[in-house]
């Protein structure tokens, strides 16, 4: 994708130009490209209007190029301007493990569920690489994680309307570490714990490993069936529920207030601990009412969090809230694990929710860009597929006509795009004829998809389904 950034964009991003203004001009630029606040592969405006619009001389825009080049931010054309990018060009966007067909460089992922990064994060990490000396005279094991970071993540619960303070708050490598040791915490060998069916897969993985069996409930594509979650907590008394009220991964259900109520006082009946998955909670994509917390409708509750999902999976810091009085459970179920996470991301993470844009507001607004271009180009291509547009998180929740899902998939890696199947979310087997379809790449690359989508649609033409597609989930 290639194209040219608006002249008041560019001025408008660069702000107030420190002296001396040709390199004032260039380290400003190269910010703002770093941060993500200007796309790559983009032309600048050229070195007059650029002057013009910020009141400087030609020659200084011209020696604040030579210098973004120079610091390969830029890199000219011939004939054609200045055009933004990173040094070095950008990276491999995933792991090779993530990929059937690992050498094939064209493909196009699907299979993740997790947007890039949200516009800031480097001048974030640059603030928190400022602030690090601070830590450096100590060990630097945190395994409560830092206290600062402690209070921002208890600050974001009382602001939701749930007293809690920073002890109550256990700093994790992410959601999936939170959760991992929620389950070593609570979870011995041969305990029942509910899970919700579709759900995400990597944490079932991690409930059967701390032993637990597995009982699932169906969630439909219209939502949560409270009268089966009811009977299944009054029959199997399990131990823990494993919830993602918040934007469920893969349906984008939310649980309304009544509902949580509803769950809330059903699993204290059955003295059941919810460990409730947070991860999407940020993630609101329309002006609606936001229910309270899972956790203030199940006092018992755990509560797991997240940072991959608003701001940036490459942190790899999440958390857990614990009622009073269960710290220390899950400290010793966490040193198990891991002895902390890792002090810098720690300190990027709290720059970003002590930041002005905290609540992710800018990662919203690009996500519901691109839900609804990926929500109106399938009702158009694919008119057959039945799919609720979800009022947050990141992904549609595709029902296919038939049973083929898997079939499908393998079409569309034929053609080189990775999609991933219902039944990599049914614990118990089944869903085959689903598709979790997440709106996380841009807009051009989700058109494009529909494409593959529908060519490998048609080309199933009335063929069964296959064995599933052995795939590595991540998100
Ligand atoms: C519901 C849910 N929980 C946890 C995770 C893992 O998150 P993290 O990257 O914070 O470990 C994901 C990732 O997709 C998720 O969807």
């Amino acid at each position: 994708m290639s194209g040219s950034i608006p002249t008041s964009r560019v001025a408008n991003l660069v702000g107030e130009i420190p002296a001396p203004a040709f390199s004032g001009l260039a380290t400003r630029l190269a910010s703002v490209i770093a941060d993500g606040l200007l796309p790559l592969d983009q032309r600048l405006p050229s070195e007059r209007d650029l002057a013009t619009a910020l009141g400087l001389s030609r020659t200084t825009v011209t020696r604040a190029y030579g210098m973004l080049r120079e610091a390969g931010y830029a890199a000219a054309r011939q004939g054609s301007g200045t055009w933004t990018r990173v040094p070095g060009g950008p990276a491999r966007g995933h792991d090779r493990a993530l990929l059937p067909q690992p050498d094939r460089a064209s493909t196009m992922d699907l299979s993740c569920a997790a947007p890039a990064a949200v516009p800031g994060l480097a001048s974030a990490y640059a603030a928190a690489a400022a602030a690090l000396p601070a830590y450096l005279t100590g060990h630097g094991y945190f395994p409560l994680g830092l206290p600062e970071l402690r209070e921002a993540i208890a600050d974001r619960y009382r602001r939701r309307g749930l007293p809690t303070s920073s002890d109550q708050v256990l700093v994790t490598s992410g959601a999936i570490a939170a959760i991992a040791a929620a389950a070593q915490a609570l979870l011995g060998p041969g305990d029942r714990v509910l899970v919700e069916s579709p759900v995400y897969p990597n944490a079932v993985t991690s409930l059967r490993r701390a032993g637990a069996r597995v009982v699932a409930v169906p969630v439909d594509p219209d939502g949560w069936d409270l009268d089966a979650m009811e009977a299944s907590l009054r029959q199997a008394a399990p131990r823990a529920a494993y919830l993602i009220p918040d934007y469920q991964n893969p349906t984008g259900l939310l649980l309304n207030d009544d509902q949580r109520d509803r769950l809330g006082a059903a699993l204290a009946r059955a003295r059941t601990v919810a460990i409730v998955d947070e991860s999407h909670a940020d993630l609101h994509l329309e002006q609606l009412p936001v229910p309270a917390p899972m956790a203030a409708h199940s006092s018992s509750a755990i509560t797991v969090g997240g940072s991959s999902k608003a701001f940036w999976g490459g942190l790899r810091v999440g958390w857990l809230r614990v009622p009073h009085g269960r710290q220390q459970l899950f400290t010793r179920a966490r040193l198990g694990l891991d002895l902390g996470a890792p002090i810098l991301e720690q300190l990027v993470l709290t720059e970003l929710l002590t930041g002005p844009d905290g609540d992710a507001h800018q990662q919203r607004a690009r996500l519901r860009a691109q839900r609804d271009a990926l929500a109106g180009a399938l009702a158009e291509r694919l008119p057959d597929w039945r799919f609720r547009v979800p009022a947050g998180g990141l992904s549609l929740w595709c029902e296919l006509p038939r049973p083929v899902a898997a079939a499908l998939a393998v079409e569309c890696e034929r053609r080189g795009l990775v999609i991933t199947p219902g039944s990599v979310f049914a614990p118990e087997g089944g869903l085959a004829s689903f598709v979790r379809l997440p709106y996380t790449r841009p807009e051009a690359d989700l058109l494009a998809a529909v494409d593959v989508l529908h060519t490998a649609w048609t080309a199933l033409d009335g063929r069964h389904d296959v064995a599933d597609p052995v795939r590595i989930l991540i998100a």
